[in-house]
């Protein structure tokens, strides 16, 4: 299979990239810049790799620790195109000029396309908007560049090597706004690397069945079931490949959504998969006794969650394998120039897992992105219900039950909650226009039957949503009586990978309806609030 290989610089939106070359029926990968899938002295470059592309970077070339590579060690062998940080970084290697933009640039521009005939701009406009952000610019082209394409304010929009085959934008093709950067990177992928669309869900869904087969040959193998779209994918694909040697273990840890549990066993088993359901709830109680703290709690529910898991797997004598629904971007986070990022919470709860089953791992959807994931599942016949649901954190509900969880409290919670996806789930609405860049969650819906009006539920157009219990009480009142009890907070998000989020700009008719819906019901609550932040500062879940 053809490859392209992305180097990230680490831009925000390398991912991005990958993504729409993806969406081209390419395979792609995305290495960090200083950790090549080859030698990095181009000596062996390996025959299915057909082009690279460099990513953008928050970095300035003309910074002294700015990420390099050596680029003399593939220029002319493979066709190259620079994103961005890559542009500066090929004119600044080859003799061009990038200096400081007098302002940063940031927003639509409206590129003109100077050259004619230009293979990279093949059915492209004359003049199309693409998207621009950067702080320095390319002053002077790198020598035996030509200019191909302008903005009013950056001359030096785009520009080509040809002796090199290389091309490099300023702009950003691979983001939503530069309407016609879907084309660009299809004329670079396709056209001029002349790589073969033949990625396909149907092409992965059979060669990963054949590896799978191949690997476990009669083995025995063990998967924990989270009611996620991730585990249940691989376990489908996993069932296909070696049926009932795969041995699934769902866990109730009592912090899951209301009757989520019975119905997602359910479907597990209606898809004839060999799964045992643990309940186990008490057990993860007692081990939250006493403890307020976010990160103590999930440490709590981790560790509960592996003995549990543990004492389950012990039984089944056989096994070698623990398979887990491990997706592309955790394995690009994992290896990421940036480090494993910081600034989120420690959200692989369960990663003492492996070491402590002492087996060996399989991981059939590491190459996926999430969409992609979404799409396999479709493919192998897993309800769209399963395969639309939001994420939903590991340690559920335990965070957001703010401070030490109660049975009271969780289940106030759960009722709040219940009412609060249900009306999600059934409030129809067109589909919101993008804001902020970051596009509505548009894979849920193309899943979606959507009517004539292209109505869809209002759960379909959100990323993630949820309800908090708050660990404060307020005075109101309810016919002749004073009440004092718990507030709930609404929390729904737009964002395309958990890194960024949007809070979505739910009608007021819908919000009337569920808080009026929460405070007549769900006895314990008497104030319904909506979370308006936006991730950064805030982040999605409240703990
Ligand atoms: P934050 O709150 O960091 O969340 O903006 C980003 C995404 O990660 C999910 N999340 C978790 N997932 N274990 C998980 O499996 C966790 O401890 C955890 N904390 C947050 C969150 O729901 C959102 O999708």
């Amino acid at each position: 299979m053809d490859r392209i290989i992305i180097l990230d610089f680490g831009s925000q939106v390398t991912q991005v990239i990958g993504r729409r070359v993806r969406e081209l029926n390419v395979y792609c990968e995305i290495h960090p810049f200083n950790k090549f899938p080859f030698k990095d002295d181009g000596t062996s470059i390996p025959e299915d790799i057909k082009g690279l592309i460099l990513s953008g970077s928050p970095f300035s070339v003309r910074d002294k620790n700015s990420p390099k590579v050596n680029l003399n060690n593939f220029i002319g062998k493979i066709p190259i195109l620079g994103i961005c940080y890559g542009a500066q970084l090929i004119a600044d290697t080859y003799g061009g000029m990038v200096e400081a933009s007098q302002t940063r640039e940031y927003g639509r521009a409206e590129l003109f396309v100077s050259e004619k005939g230009e293979p990279i701009f093949k059915d492209v406009p004359q003049a199309s908007i693409v998207w621009m952000s950067h702080g320095d610019t390319i002053t002077k082209l790198p020598e035996g560049a030509k200019l191909i394409a302008s903005t009013a304010s950056v001359q030096n929009a785009a520009y080509k090597i040809a002796d090199k085959n290389i091309y490099a934008f300023q702009y950003h093709p691979e983001v939503f706004h530069s309407e016609y950067g879907g084309t660009m990177l299809r004329n670079f992928v396709i056209g001029i690397c002349c790589c073969k669309n033949d990625w396909t869900t149907e092409s992965f869904i059979e060669t990963t069945v054949l590896q799978l087969r191949e690997k476990l040959g009669k083995d025995e193998v063990i998967l924990g079931l989270s009611g996620g779209v991730d585990s249940s994918v691989a376990a489908v694909l996993l069932h296909r490949a070696i049926g009932q040697n795969l041995h699934c273990i769902f866990v109730d840890n009592g912090l899951l959504r209301k009757n989520e549990f019975e119905e997602v066993l359910e479907q597990y088993k209606g898809m004839g998969l060999n799964v045992r359901g643990v309940r186990a709830a008490d057990r993860f109680m007692e081990a939250l006794h006493g403890i307020s703290d976010p990160e103590g709690k999930r440490k709590a529910i981790g560790k509960t969650f592996i003995d549990v898991f543990d004492s389950e797997a012990q039984k089944i004598t056989n096994a070698k394998w623990l398979a887990q629904g491990t997706i592309y971007p955790d394995v690009i986070e994992s290896s990421s120039v940036k480090g494993p990022s910081a600034t989120i919470k420690s959200h692989h709860n369960v990663g003492g897992l492996p070491e402590k089953m002492n087996l060996k791992i399989v991981e059939p959807l590491r190459s996926l992105f999430k969409d992609e994931v979404r799409r396999t599942g479709i493919a192998l016949g897993i309800k769209k219900e399963l395969i639309s649901r939001h994420p939903f954190p590991g340690p559920g509900l335990g965070i957001r039950v703010l401070g030490e969880v109660s049975k009271e409290k969780l289940n106030i919670l759960k009722e709040a909650d219940h009412i609060f996806i249900s009306n999600l789930r059934s409030y129809m609405t067109e589909l919101p226009p993008a804001s902020n860049g970051l596009s509505y969650n548009t894979n849920n819906s193309a899943n979606n039957t959507s009517d004539s009006k292209n109505l869809i539920p209002l759960y379909d157009a959100i990323w993630q949503a949820g309800t908090i219990l708050l660990p404060v009480r307020s005075v109101g009142v309810m016919g002749d009586e004073r009440t004092y009890e718990y507030t709930i907070a609404l929390r729904a998000v737009v964002s395309n990978d958990g890194m960024t989020a949007d809070w979505v700009h739910l009608p007021y008719d819908f919000l009337a309806k569920v808080s009026n819906e929460i405070i007549n019901k769900v006895k314990g609550v008497n104030r319904v609030c909506y979370d308006i932040s936006s991730k950064p500062p805030a982040t999605i879940e409240w703990e």
